[in-house]
């Protein structure tokens, strides 16, 4: 059995990869499987906490025990999680948030025509979630986590970020082969604001997700 240190928190963890629309049938997506978010949701039920699921184009069943919100684009993912992190413990933005969005929705399927040259495709930015929650801290206390994905100076690039965004715990992945996107493995750095680094080796996502766990029960030790 595992120690409920979580018992009487409310978690809440985005997981998946957000898709912004072009037209009916087209999207800008990417390749996050969600399987991350679905283990720190699995392993958060299982340490005791009340846990929200905030889901992006996971097409995973459901986690026993986690309530569990859909969302599609980085608009709707915003929406659901700051409504969620109302009265949240910890939040955990796990899901792959796409950067930009096209500027316009077609309502009718974008067409090719002979002889044209195809439109180019205007982006917005869409807003960051995880610097607004932590911006923001919704509650006194409340533990804010992100996630990065990095190809290169990943460390120098994960404490840079960890900074620019305000939260308190940020996972360091390098971005590689068979690493991360759709694997049932992951390797990280867990960087902590205080400067603590956490190096989680190649291994199952529950592992990873335990270890957060961890750093985020022993600050809430600190707290209480
Ligand atoms: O800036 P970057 O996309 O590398 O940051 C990744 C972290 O920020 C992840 O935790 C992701 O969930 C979050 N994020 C967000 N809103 C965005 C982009 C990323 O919350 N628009």
């Amino acid at each position: 059995a595992v120690a409920p240190d979580l018992a009487g928190r409310h978690v809440v963890i985005s997981a998946g990869g957000t898709r912004e629309p072009l037209d009916p049938v087209r999207y800008l997506g990417n390749r996050s499987s969600g399987k991350q978010g679905y283990a720190l949701a699995r392993t958060a039920v299982a340490r005791g906490a009340r846990v929200t699921l905030v889901e992006a184009n996971t097409g995973l069943p459901d986690p026993a025990g986690a309530d569990v919100l859909h969302a599609g684009t980085a608009l709707q993912l915003r929406e659901a999680v700051l409504k969620a992190a109302a009265d949240a413990d910890v939040v955990v933005m796990a899901a792959a948030v796409a950067d930009f969005r096209p500027a316009a929705y077609a309502s009718g399927k974008i067409k090719k025509k002979d002889g044209q040259e195809p439109a180019p495709v205007a982006l917005v930015r869409n807003p960051d979630i995880l610097a607004e929650v932590a911006g923001e801290r919704a509650r006194p206390g409340q533990i804010v986590v992100g996630f990065a994905a990095e190809t290169d100076d990943v460390l120098a690039n994960g404490r840079e970020k960890l900074r620019r965004k305000g939260c308190d715990l940020l996972v360091v992945n390098e971005v590689g082969e068979r690493k991360t996107f759709g694997s049932e493995e992951n390797e990280a750095v867990v960087l902590a604001a205080d400067g603590a680094e956490t190096a989680v080796p190649y291994g199952p996502k529950e592992a990873l997700a335990d270890t957060v766990w961890d750093l985020v029960a022993a600050r809430f030790g600190q707290i209480a």
